[in-house]
């Protein structure tokens, strides 16, 4: 058994192609462009309607980042929830790959609305260097799943740098689902809309440890 096909074996790279021999099927350049389309499509619909000042772009970023939560999940759980829940699960972790770059590529809108907020309202000028790593951290992957990058990275490096990635993108999440709309209205009054993608959101961390324990224990 090669290399390429003992990587494409290991449960952690599930969903992710490796090598050009026994790649799976990818079409991912379609996924990206469907992604990134209806995140396009979202963001107009949305500055159509509310106008393209600081409050309609607010909105469309709210809209394009739940957008690409829905596709981000897929990649970050998916291969844990068919580990846990069974194969019937097989094809969505079959696809990781294909959700991770539909996710950096409907996330370009989210970035592209962040440009324009800046450009729009000077007063929302602060670094937000954390969510600007997870922007790094999405693009970096995307490059890094590409065959010939991660073969060259190497199955642990991949798996570490991977998985490091998809953590720091989930912690982003969860700052904006739970930390940023607690800070802005506090706790009795966080807004009940954020619940099913915080519930969502737990969900697939836990997914990923209960994955994680049955190896430890064979280990
Ligand atoms: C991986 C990168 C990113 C992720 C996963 C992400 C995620 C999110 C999420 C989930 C929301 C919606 C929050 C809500 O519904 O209230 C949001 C809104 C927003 N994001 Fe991002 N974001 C990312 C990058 C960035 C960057 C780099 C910036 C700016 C430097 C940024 C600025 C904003 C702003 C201004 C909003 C609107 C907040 C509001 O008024 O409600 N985001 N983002």
């Amino acid at each position: 058994m090669s290399r390429m096909d003992r990587l494409s074996q290991s449960p952690a790279l599930r969903g992710f192609p490796v090598g050009r021999m026994g790649m799976r099927p990818s079409g991912a350049a379609s996924w990206m462009a469907a992604a990134f389309l209806v995140s396009l499509a979202l963001a107009g619909v949305v500055l159509g309607h509310f106008g393209v000042g600081e409050n309609g772009t607010a909105l469309a970023l709210r809209a394009t980042a739940r957008w690409c939560f829905l596709l981000f999940w897929p990649a970050y759980a998916g291969s844990a929830l068919a580990k846990v829940c069974g194969s019937r699960f097989g094809l969505l972790a079959s696809y990781g790959r294909q959700f991770g770059l539909a996710f950096a590529a409907a996330l370009l809108v989210h970035v592209g609305l962040v440009l324009w907020l800046l450009h729009v309202a000077a007063d929302q000028r602060s670094p937000m260097i954390f969510f600007w790593v997870g922007v790094l951290c999405t693009y970096a992957l995307a490059l890094l799943s590409a065959p010939r990058l991660h073969e060259l990275l190497g199955a642990r490096l991949w798996r570490l740098s991977c998985q490091t990635a998809l953590h720091y993108i989930a912690l982003v999440f969860a700052v904006d689902f739970v930390v940023e709309p607690l800070r802005a209205s506090g706790p009795d009054k966080y807004p009940l809309s954020y619940l099913p993608f915080v519930i969502v959101l737990a969900g697939g961390v836990v997914l990923r440890l209960m994955a994680l324990a049955p190896r430890r224990q064979k280990a």
